[in-house]
């Protein structure tokens, strides 16, 4: 499709699937599909909706932005308690389903994971909402509002609940399978990199919106400290290039006491096969897990975009990583971008690991799918390490084939060839992702979100 009718299709989709409460816009729905197998598509996600807002706030229309964060502040009260247990209010939902408008008096109703399939918990929304809050106070200049006192108390509440001290033994965040993007049982238990990218993000806005006084020392602190530690440990020990490589595979084990090499007691055995040759010189990325005794050599493209993004990774760090995108651009992008990770688990390693998930079998959704939705983040990350060039080709790749099908929410195969096997149509980040693409493109200083997040 031409460049054009592409955006016109993205914008009539986008504009399609805004969800009003009382008449105000709040939100867009996951999918525009009445083919669609599960119903909560028709939710407003909240990490769905950070690149319909990102557009938003490009065209100048901050208002369904600004209605979105305040009524999911609102929601949060909404969290059921299990028995035993006490209401963690940092936590922010994964989706939300507004009333039709009829029932004036009907609330919309909050998912915390309570509905969702698997009863998956949403970690990653609230550090989106921080996110998307300081987006749209750097794109509106309305500072007042991150400073009112129920943004400073629900910022207050999310940053004591994720710097909780818990079961840690590294800088890392430590979460359950499923809490991200990736919401199905995929082995990314433990510490994700998409989830540290997120963390990592949200410490830094943290420091920029938490108004400075005496009462809020101790926490700025806090927030400084654990971005400083976390920084650290994931350059060093989450990263992989060629030299990285060479000295894992030469890893003594067993070590004990301080001065040990290999931490976390990885076995160089566990390195698989497909790596060798794989990485070339000048190329690397952020490894996608990270625990004792355990390295997920999986490279997943959002973690690894989202930490050029934010700034976590080092320049040096950042243009390897899109080397590696251009080294294996056959693999990682094939026919429509953006592999979501690579490899696919298969055989039995993809039977425990998903748990025989007919959905995530090899090079499906979650498994290794193309997902175009991602394009935003590889095109802001590509504008910000110099490689317009990328971008361009991304992009072209993108137009050529997503609007055409029908916006799916993803692609099957090896190349990502085929429209996924249960994918929507109408997929609205897919969309969005590709409006935020091009406006980049042409702008490549318009978006707020990219300014590096540094302190
Ligand atoms: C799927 C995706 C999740 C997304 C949701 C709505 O569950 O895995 O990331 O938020 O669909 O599009």
């Amino acid at each position: 499709m031409d460049p054009k009718t592409a955006l016109e299709s993205a914008y009539q989709l986008l504009n399609d699937s805004v969800l009003c409460y009382k008449g105000n816009p709040v939100g867009t729905a996951a999918a525009v599909d009445s083919t669609v197998a599960a119903e909560n598509y028709e939710e407003c996600f909240v990490r769905d909706f950070v690149p319909s807002a990102l557009v938003f706030l490009m065209d100048g229309k901050p208002e369904i932005v600004r209605n979105f964060l305040c009524l999911i502040l609102e929601l949060r009260n909404q969290q059921s308690v299990m028995a035993g247990h006490e209401r963690a209010l940092g936590l922010m939902p994964a989706s939300f389903k507004v009333p039709c408008e009829v029932d004036v008096d009907v609330k919309p109703s909050a998912d915390f994971g309570d509905r969702a399939i698997g009863r998956v918990a949403p970690v990653d929304s609230a550090m989106w909402w921080m996110l998307l809050l300081r987006s749209y106070v750097l794109s509106t200049g309305d500072l007042e509002l991150a400073h009112s006192e129920i943004f400073q108390e629900g910022m207050h509440q999310t940053l004591g609940l994720y710097l909780i001290e818990s079961f840690e033994a590294s800088p890392a965040m430590l979460v359950p399978d499923a809490s991200f993007m990736i919401d199905r049982r995929m082995g990314v238990y433990g510490h994700p990199l998409e989830i540290q990218a997120l963390f990592y993000g949200m410490l830094a806005t943290a420091q920029e919106l938490l108004i400075h006084n005496e009462k809020n020392e101790h926490l700025l602190s806090l927030c400084k400290k654990r971005q400083q530690t976390l920084r650290s440990y994931v350059r060093i020990y989450f990263w992989l290039d060629t030299e990285r490589l060479n000295e894992i595979h030469r890893y003594k084990s067993e070590e004990f006491g301080v001065d040990a090499v290999n931490l976390l007691n990885i076995f160089p055995e566990s390195i698989p096969d497909w790596i060798d040759g794989w990485l070339a010189p000048e190329t690397g990325y952020m490894l996608g897990n990270l625990g004792p005794g355990r390295m997920d050599f999986r490279f997943f493209s959002f973690g690894n975009l989202l930490s050029i993004l934010f700034g976590l990774t080092t320049e040096q760090q950042s243009a390897q990583i899109m080397n590696l995108f251009e080294h294996r651009w056959d693999e990682l992008f094939g026919l429509v971008p953006l592999k979501i990770c690579y490899p696919a688990v298969t055989g039995d390693k993809w039977a425990y690991t998903t748990g025989s998930d007919p959905k995530n079998v090899p090079w499906s959704y979650h498994n290794g799918g193309n997902w175009p939705c991602l394009i935003w983040a590889f095109v802001g990350a590509a504008i910000k390490t110099g490689r317009v060039d990328l971008a361009r080709k991304a992009l072209n790749l993108a137009m050529e084939k997503v609007p055409d099908d029908n916006w799916p929410e993803y692609y099957d195969g090896k190349r990502g060839s085929l429209v996924g096997r249960r994918s929507n149509y109408g997929q609205v980040w897919s969309a969005a992702g590709l409006i935020i693409a091009n406006h980049l493109l042409d702008n490549p200083d318009s978006l707020p979100v990219f300014e590096s997040i540094n302190f």
